[in-house]
């Protein structure tokens, strides 16, 4: 490789070769395994999806049961997991628990080698506990026994009864799992750039979990969605929502929740999200942070649609998830109970053809530099 190819942020440069999932940002594709995420979010579950990205095909009705009943009865942690939680403290951000909880799975699972069992084993621990560890730390933190998990009702529907205390109606369970099913995959984003980096070393695969969940805690990655609620709060009145863009735009501030490094039109996912915040604002009823998403959306697509700025996947979802009763800080361990299936797809690719990730780097230093002791430095 020539010496002037650094790309900072790697941008644009392919670190991988990858079958799981295609995005064309210009016509708003994004699909997991060659199957357009509409298709899945109006037919599939987010087990079902988890099974199509990690395992490369759909799961027979035999298959996909028997995935499905192992990750319900795998729910649990052990007890010195649950000890280890009552020890965080309680301002601590759920993302630094889960990060924690993740990296200390590995020392109840030490790896063997990477055979077909062990892979399979560590698919559905991780799937099954990250909704588990989530809601632990935040009943904990309130002062609360955790809730235990329910073997009888599904993903989505277990982890918002972990949370709230109360089963959802099926058709909330419903839009939470499609979240989970937006949320999922998205090829080699920084987080699933980590999990690739830490797998190359032969690191178990909780190691490399956590450390994709690290990755994703930045606020550059998984947190825009926190800001856009905050965003919509700060703006107040359906009123304010125009000269609020306007008057940001002129101190040339970002509008949270809209633009993208990929797509150039509106995010296919944000498409979704925006039926799915439509219908559970009409189920529940209209508020005021719904109208005013509503009418930033127009005023945004009005003067930034020229530059290809759309509203993107965090411009609804904060919207969903405090409907569903899902505090702010929650919203990013939500993503990773998502996205952990991209991770594992990623690990279990990455593994099968593996090349340690080494490389290398423009140096701007100096050489040949004398060692100056340090009785002649000076202060
Ligand atoms: N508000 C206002 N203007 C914007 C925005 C925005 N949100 N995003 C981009 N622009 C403008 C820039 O000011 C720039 O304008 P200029 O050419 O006149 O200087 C132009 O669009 C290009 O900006 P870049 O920074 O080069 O675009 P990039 O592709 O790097 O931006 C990003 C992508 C970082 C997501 C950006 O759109 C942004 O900051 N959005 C707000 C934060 C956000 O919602 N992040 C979540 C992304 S989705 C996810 O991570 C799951």
């Amino acid at each position: 490789m020539s010496e002037g190819a650094y790309k900072p942020g790697l941008e644009g440069v392919p670190a991988t070769r990858s079958n799981i999932s295609f995005i064309d940002g210009n016509q708003g594709i994004l699909e997991y395994r060659g199957i357009g995420i509409e298709q899945l979010t109006a037919h599939s579950t987010f087990i079902e999806t988890a099974y199509l990205l990690i395992f490369g095909a759909l799961p027979t009705a035999s298959e996909l049961k028997e995935f499905d009943e192992t990750i319900r009865i795998h729910r649990r942690v052990k007890y010195r997991i649950r000890d280890m939680i009552k020890c965080f403290p309680e301002s601590g951000h759920p993302m630094d628990a889960l990060q924690t909880c993740v990296a200390g799975l590995g020392l109840f699972y030490p790896i063997s080698d990477f055979n077909d069992d062990y892979v399979h084993g560590t698919v559905v621990r991780l799937l099954a506990k990250f909704p588990t560890l989530v809601a632990a730390f935040h009943q904990m933190r309130q002062g609360n026994d955790p809730i235990d998990p329910r073997d009888d009702l599904d993903h989505a529907s277990n982890f918002l009864y972990m949370m709230t205390g109360r089963v959802p109606k099926p058709w909330e369970a419903r839009i939470f799992d499609v979240c989970l099913i937006l949320h999922a995959e998205h090829t080699v984003n920084a987080s699933t750039f980590s999990t690739l980096v830490t797998s190359s070393t032969l690191a178990d695969p909780y190691t490399a979990i956590a450390a994709a969940v690290g990755t994703l805690s930045g606020s550059l990655h998984g947190g825009a969605n926190e800001q856009v609620m905050q965003m919509l709060r700060k703006i107040g009145t359906v009123a304010n929502a125009r000269p609020y863009v306007e008057e940001s735009l002129a101190r040339k501030e970002r509008i949270m929740g809209v633009g993208h490094r990929v797509y150039k039109i509106k995010d296919p996912r944000a498409e979704v999200l925006h039926k799915l915040a439509e219908d559970l604002f009409d189920r529940l009823g209209h508020d005021k942070t719904y109208d005013i998403a509503i009418e930033v959306e127009a005023v945004c697509e009005e003067l930034l649609g020229a530059k290809g700025i759309y509203p993107n996947v965090d411009f609804y979802s904060g919207l969903v998830y405090t409907k569903l009763g899902i505090p702010e800080d929650v919203f990013t361990p939500v993503f990773a109970i998502a996205r952990v299936a991209g991770w594992l797809a990623h690990w279990r690719e990455q593994l099968s053809n593996n090349r340690l990730f080494r490389p290398t780097q423009e140096y701007t230093g100096e050489r040949n530099v004398d060692y100056v002791p340090l009785s002649e430095r000076g202060e």
